[in-house]
């Protein structure tokens, strides 16, 4: 899905925890009202060259006039977060109107929030929601340091005891049993954070025979099992070589070489709709996709191009086959 991007300036900045920078963003033409957990795409600059990423909306637009955002500083990167970071007040951007892709239920009885590190912005405004409306939540927010998390005050005062902060650097561990076991029956759970949490606590959901369509997720691209490194790519229909930079998705790299067959519509490795084929790699693929199964990806003969990538090697795609993929569900 192409996104409209609108004239914006930095309102203002400033620090909610370690690390972590809350951007007030006015667009010029005035801000549109938004679900709990929706996200802007905002255009950065990657190496000299326009890129978009997508960043949660923390708290309620309609309310402060602005889209505000937090983002995690990451010392010695230069992706989209680094961008964000070399912004002051007044600056200029782009970004897109809201869209909600997380959408928030309030039909459960009761609600578990696991939120790792920066995985907290889709949370923080479900959790205040859900509080406001007087459902029955649970936060568990864990992050290496207590002065790593944000938003902590607000929450509490929300929340009470039904908020747990769990700090790893203090021996502390998140345990999706503990989290799951003495939920409701009908319970929902929404989780962002690290691939290896999701992947846990969806392992344990899905062994406690809870129905995975209440098992809710947001991802990020920037949260993969191996670190993000370049990698060089041949397009076996279009005899066609090139380099995918770290800090872009393969899908963006074949765009911009000039490949639009493959077609695309979250850019979050939700849809499946970006998915192709893989002839032969080197390295390992490291799938981000929350769209196929775990057997599914260790087949290693499909990947989501717009999350997915190589670790320190190569990759041979095909293009042109448009199968129609059914992820999970087989
Ligand atoms: S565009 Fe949806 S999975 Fe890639």
């Amino acid at each position: 899905m192409t996104s409209h991007f609108n004239d914006a300036r930095i309102a203002k900045t400033h620090d909610v925890a370690r690390g972590i920078r809350l951007f007030d963003i006015a667009p010029a033409d005035g801000v549109r009202a938004h679900a709990p957990g929706s996200h802007i795409d905002v255009e950065v600059m990657v190496d000299g060259r326009p890129q978009h990423r997508s960043f949660s909306l923390v708290g309620d637009a309609a309310e402060s006039g602005v889209y505000r955002v937090a983002v995690k500083d990451r010392p010695g990167g230069h992706g989209g977060s680094r961008y964000l970071w070399s912004l002051a007040a007044d600056d200029r951007l782009r970004v897109s109107d809201p869209k909600d892709r997380f959408s928030l239920s309030y039909r459960a009885p009761e609600v578990a929030m696991v939120a790792g590190g920066i995985g907290i912005t889709p949370l923080y405004g479900m959790v205040m929601a859900l509080a406001r409306a007087g459902q029955r939540v649970h936060l568990f927010y864990t992050a290496r340091t207590r002065d790593e998390m944000a938003f902590v005050d607000d929450l509490s005062a929300a929340l009470g005891d039904r908020l747990h902060l769990i700090a790893t650097s203090a021996g502390q561990r998140l345990a999706p049993a503990a989290v799951i076991d003495t939920l409701d029956p009908e319970a929902e759970l929404y989780i962002c954070g690290p691939q290896s949490l999701r992947e846990a606590f969806l392992t344990h959901w899905l062994g406690a025979n809870r129905p995975v369509e209440r098992f809710r997720f947001e991802t990020f691209a920037s949260s993969g099992r191996l670190p993000a490194t370049a990698f060089d790519v041949r397009v076996a229909n279009r005899d066609l070589d090139f380099t995918v930079g770290r800090d872009e998705s393969l899908l963006e790299a074949l765009r911009s070489h000039g490949v639009h067959d493959v077609l695309y519509d979250c850019e979050h490795g939700e849809c499946g709709l970006c998915t192709i084929d893989v002839v032969e790699h080197s390295g390992e693929l490291d799938h981000r996709d929350v769209f196929y199964s775990p057997r599914q990806q260790a087949a290693g003969n499909r990947i989501c191009a717009c999350v997915s990538r190589v670790h320190e090697g190569h990759l041979v795609i095909d293009t042109s086959r448009h199968a129609v993929d059914t992820g999970h569900a087989d």
